[in-house]
């Protein structure tokens, strides 16, 4: 069967400075693996310095957006210097993109810091607050008349979970009150920003759409021990970390669209509410490079759970990564095809964006998984399109995909 997208809808991929770019040195993470003794980012994919190339291979894939993020640690060398040169770098990205007519879609915080903001106290102090929305602001205003969509963070919930929680991010910490009071400053950052970038616009003619990158896991109950005990702690699991933002903010009216990060399913076994997660269940089902569960069943049921915010959404981050080559395609057609059931069950979905456009730095797991459209080789710097990506470059020119059965 074949299933006609909505004729404005966006296909597109993202990136984030950090994890692409390269020469980012002036911020919390290039600390962090030098401190820990982990592959260091350095050079990344040099998106820096390619990102024509990359953009125009972009285009050659028939996308019309890219999400990608703006290094804050890069613009403000330090909490008063603004270095201009770095703007321009970013204003130079945006007219790439604008002259491949492909939308640009900008995060501004993707979980990198600056390492003057961390020095002061980083997301713990409500004072510091003020030094992130003073970037925003700044950002905002400079590029006003050449960006209309806007995502004030990425995953906070994962940030705070890997930064506060487990520890495995920087800054390390495993404190639960210190993760609470991490979470209150950058929802307040994310509040008064939001508020902020209406009125910048106000007078504006460009209609301007906020929101924020929320990840989303299916959480389901482990097949061993009391399976009815493993659901409770998968639904707790699944309010805190799926619904808990998304609901607060929903309140107060503060998302133009729902910008949502799907990668896997989670199994969950009881151990006090809370539960923990199994990494490995008998009859699991498929898992990718990185040890995620695949399921493009989840995909489409979280997608149907998300009807009750009646907010239009767009897909800010899907895609995987993989050993063998042959899984990507099946990954993307799989979930395409959960998109566009949901799409089907009157489900508002505006634009999907693949992650990533390119292999890039995977945080903790350094440059071994590959997520990219493109493949990218750390050793020349050559980009080489995957064969998944030329199906994917046919369903956004044409806007139509043939079920996946
Ligand atoms: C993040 C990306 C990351 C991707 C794959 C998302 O959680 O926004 O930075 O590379 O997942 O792990």
């Amino acid at each position: 069967m074949q299933i006609h997208f909505p004729s404005s809808f966006l296909w597109g991929a993202a990136l984030s400075s950090y994890q692409a770019e390269g020469g980012n040195s002036n911020c919390d993470w290039a600390l962090w693996e030098k401190e820990r003794g982990l592959e260091q980012s350095l050079k990344a994919c040099d998106h820096y310095n390619r990102y024509k190339e990359d953009f125009s291979l972009a285009k050659e894939l028939n996308l019309g957006a890219i999400r990608f993020s703006i290094e804050w640690a890069r613009c403000w060398r330090t909490a008063s210097d603004c270095d201009e040169s770095s703007y321009k770098h970013y204003h130079s990205v945006i007219k790439t993109l604008h002259s491949f007519g492909i939308k640009p879609i900008v995060t501004l915080h993707h979980f990198t810091n600056p390492t003057w903001f961390i020095n002061r106290g980083g997301w713990e102090k409500p004072s510091n607050v003020d030094l992130f929305l003073k970037y925003l602001s700044h950002t905002v205003r400079l590029f006003r008349s050449e960006v209309d969509t806007w995502l004030i963070l990425n995953e906070p919930s994962v940030y705070l979970y890997n930064g506060y929680i487990s520890g495995i991010w920087p800054p390390g910490e495993k404190s639960i009150s210190t993760a609470k009071k991490v979470l209150a400053n950058m929802m307040s950052a994310y509040s008064t920003g939001f508020q902020e970038i209406k009125h910048i616009y106000r007078n504006s003619k460009t209609k301007v759409q906020v929101s924020l990158a929320k990840n989303l896991r299916h959480f389901v109950p482990a097949p061993k021990g009391i399976r009815l005990l493993n659901g409770v702690s998968a639904s707790v699991r699944s309010h805190i970390f799926n619904y808990s933002i998304l609901d607060s903010l929903a309140k107060k009216r503060q998302m133009d669209f729902l910008g949502i990060n799907y990668y896997c399913r989670e199994y969950d076994q009881f151990k006090g509410l809370l539960g923990k997660e199994l990494t490995d269940v008998e009859g699991g089902g498929r898992k990718n490079y990185l040890g995620w569960y695949v399921d493009e069943r989840s995909f489409y049921k979280l997608l149907k759970s998300l009807k009750r915010y009646r907010l239009p959404i767009i897909i800010t981050e899907n895609g995987t990564a993989e050993g063998d080559e042959q899984y990507y395609e099946d990954y993307l057609m799989s979930h395409l095809t959960s998109l566009a059931q949901a799409i089907n069950d009157h489900v508002d979905i505006r634009g999907y964006l693949w992650w990533s456009l390119l292999d890039n730095f995977e945080w903790d797991k350094g440059f071994g998984p590959r997520f990219g459209l493109i493949h990218v080789d750390y050793q020349t710097m050559q980009r080489k399109i995957r064969d998944f990506a030329y199906k994917y470059a046919k369903i956004a020119r044409e806007n139509t995909l043939e079920m996946f059965e």
